[in-house]
């Protein structure tokens, strides 16, 4: 029997080789395009696992993208862990800002990566987090060292919200019936400090759209005299925050959760430079809501982000113009207990509400989902501690992260056991924009810990 550090030393070339090819797939949800992408690539992960070792995988068949499934169980009376990952990835515009082809993926070293990163669209988000499982699995089974039962479900939709994912969830709760949930798809602090992801932010989602004249005006007969819906929108939109960076939505704050002093000193104690912070990004200062410190911004705090607007003329040179509609996509991060409907619903009222009666106002919901904040009191949890204190040789920090998994709230309540989240990537790793990339270090670490997790989760599930 192989350890665990062996296999990965001896494997490594063909680990990283593997998982080239899969992200040389562009299987971009959010556009139908790429179905045949999405397909192959559903298809290379089943394959994956079946040359790993995993005694049962189908492709499962819902009303979008098909889902992934494995399932390799040696004993009724051993622990399930079920492993969901997404092999869906992010858009990859704007191309041109990529210095190399995202579907080509290249390994270059960086400041942060100096063993090497792999640059590509889904590198870390999640075609390479989600391969750690693939291969510490393989390792497990080549090295006769799996101490538990596993289910894989690997869903194609996640970054679209995961509309089908709900569906198959309700329909398969047998099938699904595990006892903690594991998932790669979040980050740690550093390479040098893991940190495990104990809440991730509800979202609500909005489109917005300002109607103003029924057709596109000369802005010098009409100027002055009718309401410009780009105008009246970007006026709607800054009065969403107020001096203090608070969101006006009335009812807004009325569920969330204040944080402790307790949790928010223990939150403080975690590494962080601002200055690095700025300097990563090149920015002067941080900004946003008052009272609270950039880490709570960014994860206990709600917030309210457009994230596209556009309308009128903005080709070459200029046009004289007001555009007759105007058009924004508007997030808003959520924390616990602030219900992703109610906040929908409170947004449209309220844009509604504050628009002058010379525009109409559509307000359109797109996906969205509840927080998820998980106590670091369970075996999953000591198991995943114990399981990075082996591999980086210090111990992890729990944090709360700001991104969202919305699935992850509905596996509580639709499977009802927890989510452990083991991520391995870094806010520097540029998901979701140009570049981004997944350190070499990062993925073998994930390989080298994963298998530490099943160890120590089923010694502590057994002891119980
Ligand atoms: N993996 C991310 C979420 C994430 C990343 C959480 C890093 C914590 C740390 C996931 O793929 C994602 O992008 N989620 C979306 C939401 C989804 C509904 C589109 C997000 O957070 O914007
Ligand atoms: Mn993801
Ligand atoms: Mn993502």
């Amino acid at each position: 029997m192989k350890t665990i550090k062996t296999y990965v030393q001896e494997n490594k070339e063909r680990f990283i080789s593997e998982l080239i090819d899969l992200l040389k797939i562009p299987s971009i949800s959010a556009d139908l395009e790429y179905k045949k992408d999405i397909l192959k690539t559903a298809d290379a992960i089943k394959e994956s696992l079946e040359k790993a070792g995993c005694k049962k995988t189908e492709i499962c068949e819902t009303p979008g993208n098909p889902i992934v499934y494995g399932e390799h169980i040696i004993d009724e009376q051993l622990p399930t862990v079920l492993v969901y990952g997404h092999y869906d990835v992010q858009p990859a515009d704007p191309i041109e800002l990529w210095d190399s082809p995202p579907f080509e993926p290249v390994i270059k070293k960086t400041d942060i990566h100096p063993e090497g990163a792999i640059f590509a669209r889904g590198a870390c988000d999640d075609k390479g987090q989600l391969f750690m499982h693939v291969k510490a699995f393989e390792y497990m089974i080549q090295n006769d060292t799996l101490p538990c039962n596993v289910k894989f479900m690997i869903e194609g939709e996640e970054e679209v919200g995961s509309p089908s994912l709900e569906w198959f969830v309700k329909r398969n709760q047998e099938k699904l019936s595990n006892d903690v949930i594991l998932i790669s798809d979040t980050g740690m602090i550093s390479n040098q400090q893991p940190s495990i992801t104990t809440g991730l932010r509800g979202l609500s989602y909005v489109e917005v759209e300002i109607i103003g004249p029924n057709r596109d005006l000369h802005s010098g007969l009409y100027g002055g005299a009718v309401a410009n819906p780009i105008n009246i929108l970007t006026k709607l939109i800054a009065s969403l925050h107020d001096e203090n960076n608070h969101i006006t939505i009335p009812g807004f704050y009325d569920k969330v959760i204040e944080a402790s002093d307790e949790e928010r000193i223990e939150m403080a104690k975690a590494p962080f430079s601002l200055d690095a912070y700025k300097k990563a990004l090149d920015i002067e200062d941080v900004y946003g809501e008052k009272g609270y410190t950039t880490n709570e911004r960014n994860s206990i705090r709600p917030t309210l982000d457009v994230n596209g607007i556009w309308g009128g003329y903005s080709g070459e040179g200029a046009k004289t113009v007001i555009a007759s509609k105007a058009f924004a996509k508007i997030s808003m991060r959520l924390v616990p207990d602030q219900d992703p409907d109610e906040i929908t619903e409170m947004f449209s009222n309220h844009f509604k509400s504050i628009a002058p009666k010379s525009v109409k106002v559509k307000v359109t919901a797109h996906h969205g989902g509840h927080a998820y904040v998980t106590p670091i009191d369970n075996i999953g949890y000591k198991a995943a501690n114990r399981a990075y204190t082996e591999s980086f040789g210090v111990e992890a920090i729990p944090q709360r992260s700001g991104g969202s998994i919305p699935i992850v709230a509905l596996f509580e309540q639709e499977l009802k056991s927890k989510t452990i989240l083991m991520g391995f990537g870094l806010d520097s790793d540029a998901i979701h924009s140009p570049n981004e990339h997944y350190g070499i270090f990062n993925y073998l670490k994930g390989i080298e810990t994963i298998p530490l997790f099943y160890k120590y989760y089923t010694d502590l599930f057994n002891k119980q």
